[in-house]
């Protein structure tokens, strides 16, 4: 019987742009549901936009326009994003819909009935000039405890040490740089620790990959600490019932989104809302969540206890996966691995990399690398140089001698019957989402295949006129090897599928379509599948990347400011010896010249002396500075950074700031006195 199941992907935030990051939990997902509608299930898959929050209500302000005209102009970039690496949404929604108000109130309504939520009056940090509660990473401060300087106000980046705002030495708002008071303020309380019997249970209970299973298990060990789910006005999200100026914090509606785009497409589809979601619907239908490692917290432990104290159904299953790193470091804007799903697309074709991560992504919750001399070897000799190539070396003959037409019989059966006995084991492998083990399988199968090709050569038969009907024979083999591999690929190269079913002249095929070979059946022309990826095109797009200026950060995601315990080891090492320090040359420069560059609204192009030598630098600083008030200015440089190419010059260092960009962005000088050339120390 055909299984019926609900897929989602975590909701990417509305205030910034798809990377490539993000798509490795995308492609994961939809080859997933793609997968299961290919075997014969009904199988949805949504998502939506998380929309609300205090980043985003900061972002629409900065840009001078209403929160929501911001989240309606970043779903579009969102959708066309998607649509363009192919990812299959059944209902792309947003949090901030009437669907998902209604679902907020109501959980939240259960909830309070059930007696889960609990008020308390507490102290926060607040910005008077900006009249707003800041946030934990909305505030800077010195580390109570190491000591270092600029640290957020959940935790230290130098030492580990997580703390309250209110113990920072020092805080200062983010927003407005101003000292914050400390104010009370009544919040809202979800009683987590209520749900620890029934947690335990769940986490135990087959729904979890062991590795996150037993992070719940330090995590229940640590305690269960009750969860905040109100913020107070101004916030962009919905008002809590009942109250005049108290909101949901956006962890708290952000999953309700999950049900309110399931809820829309029930709609649009005329399903069942309550066969996925209602507390009967465990056993009868299937739900699963596809998150990355950093949100486990929030789909692992909150999220079944509100599903499960509200009456509703709890996941079969969370699916965990790593971190994309790119030549092995975190993704970073100054070397250029921060890489939009649009600047990639504007070089590259979206299979490749759904292919790649296809290639690299196994069950578990470890990083994945996109190393981009391995991703242009392995889908130049992969795809091109395996896959595709069955199909043009065989192609050509039918074509021409054969008026198009296969074999009326199969001459190599026991061959493909060796293809078509791996559907079952190959289909384990993408149910499993071991699906760089899936393609390991099908390459070996392609290999084989090529090797049948090398071994009969039907270009040598063909100068045979008796030979004739073996080199038919011999190419109708080919192509229905081919078409085996073709299903088998299909729920990660779908595009390719659709050309390839298109040459072949054949239906959409479903999973099990591949087990009866084709024969005495007329084809198409052959023209290429899929060519080459040139390395130029992956140097276009890291020189496209490189554009703004600025540190080495995973762009502008958010941090929750609750993520709980991470499941992500800190990629950065949290102390340095004093001989590191020393590597770096930092210097005195004076700016001799300034001025815009032409195509780069965020750059400036600086000559800076530094005690006799002249170097020119490209720095993101054009929205904080006008280029002529900088003529003379003393700066501090870093003199010793490798030069960069960049797409309007070489960049020959790199001058130090402090702020969080665009026009919050401050150069640092030394006091009169310092000339150029001398060394920062
Ligand atoms: N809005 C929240 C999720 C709410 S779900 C109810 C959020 N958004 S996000 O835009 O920051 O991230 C969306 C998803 O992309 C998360 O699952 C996150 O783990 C994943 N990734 C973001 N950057 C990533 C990488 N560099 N690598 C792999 N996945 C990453 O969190
Ligand atoms: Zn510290």
């Amino acid at each position: 019987m055909a299984r019926r199941i609900l897929v989602t992907s975590a909701l990417p935030y509305a205030n910034g742009p798809i990377h490539l990051g993000h798509l490795v939990e995308y492609i994961q997902t939809d080859i997933w549901a793609r997968f299961q509608r290919l075997r014969g299930n009904e199988c949805y898959y949504v998502c939506a936009d998380d929309a609300h929050g205090t980043p985003i209500m900061l972002k629409a302000r900065e840009q001078g326009v209403e929160p929501e005209q911001l989240i309606e102009r970043m779903a579009e970039h969102h959708r066309q994003d998607f649509a363009d690496f192919l990812i299959g949404f059944d209902c792309y929604h947003s949090t901030h819909s009437a669907e998902n108000q209604h679902y907020a109130e109501l959980i939240y309504r259960r909830l309070e009935d059930g007696g889960y939520i609990e008020r308390h009056t507490i102290e926060q940090l607040y910005d008077p000039s900006e009249g707003i509660f800041l946030p934990d990473r909305y505030i800077k401060g010195t580390c109570p405890r190491c000591g270092a300087a600029e640290q957020y106000g959940d935790s230290c980046e130098a030492c580990s040490a997580t703390y309250t705002p209110a113990e920072l030495v020092g805080p200062v708002s983010v927003i407005s740089g101003e000292r914050p008071v400390t104010r009370q303020s009544e919040h809202y309380f979800f009683r987590l620790r209520d749900f620890e019997a029934m947690l335990r249970d769940w986490a135990h209970g087959g729904h979890l990959q062991p590795e996150v299973a037993n992070k719940l298990d330090e995590w229940f060990e640590a305690g269960l600490r009750d969860w905040d789910i109100s913020r107070d006005a101004p916030y962009f999200g919905f008002r809590i019932p009942g109250t005049e100026a108290k909101y949901f914090y956006v962890w708290l509606d952000a999953p309700i989104g999950y049900m309110a785009s399931f809820r829309r497409l029930a709609d649009e589809r005329g399903l069942e809302f309550d066969a996925f979601w209602g507390a009967e619907a465990a056993g009868q239908s299937e739900l699963y969540h596809f998150i990355g490692k950093d949100i486990a917290y929030f789909h692992t432990l909150f999220w079944p206890a509100m599903l499960h104290g509200a009456g509703f159904r709890t996941p079969d299953a969370v699916f965990c996966h790593g971190f994309m790193t790119v030549n092995g470091q975190k993704m970073s804007k100054s070397r250029g691995t921060f890489i939009t799903a649009r600047t990639y697309l504007e070089h590259l074709d979206a299979e490749s990399l759904r292919y790649y991560i296809a290639a690299k992504l196994g069950p578990g919750v470890e990083d994945i690398d996109l190393s981009f001399d391995d991703f242009v070897q392995r889908v130049n000799a992969d795809v091109v140089g395996k896959l595709v190539n069955i199909a043009s070396r065989c192609a050509g003959f039918i074509t021409k001698r054969f008026e198009g037409r296969l074999a009326p019989r199969l001459s190599a059966p026991e061959l493909f019957r060796e293809f078509t006995a791996q559907s079952e084991r190959i289909a384990e492998l993408y149910e499993g989402r071991d699906y760089a083990r899936a393609v390991r399988e099908l390459m070996d199968l392609a290999d084989r295949a090529n090797q049948y090709i090398d071994a009969e050569k039907p270009w040598e038969l063909a100068k045979d006129p008796e030979r004739a009907a073996a080199v038919q024979e011999i190419c109708t083999v080919g192509l229905n090897l081919f078409r085996v591999l073709i299903v088998y690929i299909k729920p990660i190269m779908p595009q390719l599928a659709a050309d390839a079913e298109a040459f072949l002249n054949i239906p959409d095929q479903e999973w099990g379509d591949a087990q009866a070979p084709l024969l005495d059946h007329p084809i198409h022309r052959f023209k290429p599948l899929k060519t080459r990826i040139d390395p130029q095109q992956v140097e276009a797009v890291v020189e496209a990347s490189k554009e703004t200026l600025g540190g080495d950060t995973q762009g502008e995601h958010p941090m929750p400011e609750q993520t709980g315990g991470r499941l992500a080891e800190d990629p950065i090492d949290p102390q340095i010896a004093i001989d590191d320090f020393a590597k770096l040359d930092l210097r005195v420069a004076e700016i001799r010249h300034a001025e815009t560059v032409e195509g780069a609204d965020k750059l400036l192009r600086l000559e800076l002396d530094l005690g006799g030598e002249t170097r020119q630098v490209f720095a993101g600083i054009r929205q904080a500075y006008a280029p002529e008030a900088l003529i003379g200015r003393r700066v501090a440089c870093l003199a010793n950074l490798k030069p960069r190419k960049m797409r309007f010059g070489v960049s020959e260092g790199m001058v130090l700031a402090t702020g969080s960009g665009g026009e919050a962005l401050w150069l640092l000088s030394p006091d009169d006195g310092a000339e150029p050339g001398m060394r920062i120390r």
